[in-house]
């Protein structure tokens, strides 16, 4: 099958890349590299550069690629800097995907998978979530994932389209060949082992007054691979129905203080820290059901050791540091 994947440079891309070059797939990368990295892209798959707001580009590259389906990575997509800038958010990632969208109508290509977000619930009223629950953005960057969501709607019921939404948790970890990779990081996992080692700045809690076990928030982290995985697991569903899944570990989630602890272990070094105010925009405990795209689709997290993901972005830090 002949597959789409824009943002196939950035994180979760490049490894949902790399499981469908190893699954035998005939692959095409769309990304602006903003955040993204050519050395990501494996040899002999096409990087076409281009970015989702220059249309007329989207239109004649996507007729010239003619996939069987597309995987719709590319983003802008991180919260706080949503908060400050939302004009950005909703110009790349909704207008970026009006683009896309009307592209893959004018070439006639009928299945998507969309990467979304726990971003869009907002501040949960149960844990774990469901797809049912309610959605409430708290920020820009979720606002912007569930507007596409719901346009995926009418463009499947205006045109020959099928999707496949799929809300990530906290992607976390590494494969062999692909990790995280930012100029400008803001996520936990690297920022704690950046601490550890002393690359980076001692770590800020955001937050030790939350209603948590331990004070800290909460969330689902959940290995890259395994949402790399998802992706393929979707893609003969849509031969038949559209339909939008979270992707997460699930059980209790993990407090930041327990991921500075499986991070102590998995180093062996002591990770500096202080305790901050809380950060603009957090809830408090994001936790998946996932139960839904396992029944449906089959499909299992294959790392769900929080120990064992923290190991895989560490081997990850200390290879691209080389
Ligand atoms: N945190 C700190 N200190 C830091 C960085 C993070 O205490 O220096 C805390 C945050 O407050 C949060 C947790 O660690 O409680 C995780 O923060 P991240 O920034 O790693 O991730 P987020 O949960 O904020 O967001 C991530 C993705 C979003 C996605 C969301 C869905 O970045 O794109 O998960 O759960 F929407």
């Amino acid at each position: 099958m002949k597959v789409l994947v824009t943002g196939g440079a950035g994180y979760i891309g490049s490894v949902v890349v790399e499981k469908l070059v190893d699954g035998g797939h005939d692959v095409e990368i769309l990304d602006n590299l903003s955040t993204g990295h050519r050395e990501a892209v494996p040899e002999g798959v096409p990087l076409h550069v281009i970015d989702l707001l220059d249309r007329d580009a989207m239109i004649t590259n996507v007729r010239g690629i003619a996939p069987d389906a597309v995987m719709h990575l590319a983003a802008v997509a991180v919260v706080p800097e949503s908060v400050a800038d939302p004009g950005k958010y909703f110009r790349q990632n909704v207008t970026g995907t009006i683009n896309l969208l009307d592209a893959m109508v004018e070439a006639k290509v009928g299945k998507i998978i969309f990467s979304s977000t726990a971003a869009v619930y907002g501040e949960p009223e149960e844990l774990p979530i469901t797809e049912e629950a309610k959605v409430d953005p708290t920020n820009p960057y979720g606002e912007s994932k569930l507007a596409v969501e719901r346009m995926l709607r009418w463009y499947e019921n205006a045109h020959d389209l099928r999707y496949g939404v799929l809300r990530y948790f906290n992607a976390s970890g590494a494969t062999e060949r692909n990790g995280e990779r930012r100029e400008e990081e803001t996520h936990l996992i690297p920022l704690v082992l950046a601490a550890a080692t002393g690359s980076g700045e001692p770590l800020s809690i955001f937050g030790t007054d939350w209603d948590t076990r331990d004070g800290t928030c909460i969330r689902d982290y959940v290995h890259v691979e395994d949402l790399a995985t998802a992706h393929l697991k979707l893609i003969p569903l849509l031969d038949r129905r559209s339909a939008t899944y979270n992707l997460g570990c699930g059980g209790e989630g993990y407090t930041v203080r327990e991921v500075i602890a499986a991070a102590e272990k998995v180093t062996g070094m002591t990770v500096p820290f202080v305790e901050a105010p809380r950060r603009p925009g957090d809830p408090a405990a994001l936790v998946a059901s996932s139960e839904k795209m396992k029944r449906e689709t089959g499909w299992e997290p294959q790392h769900d050791e929080l120990e064992k993901i923290v190991a895989s972005a560490w081997e990850w830090m200390k290879k691209s540091e080389e």
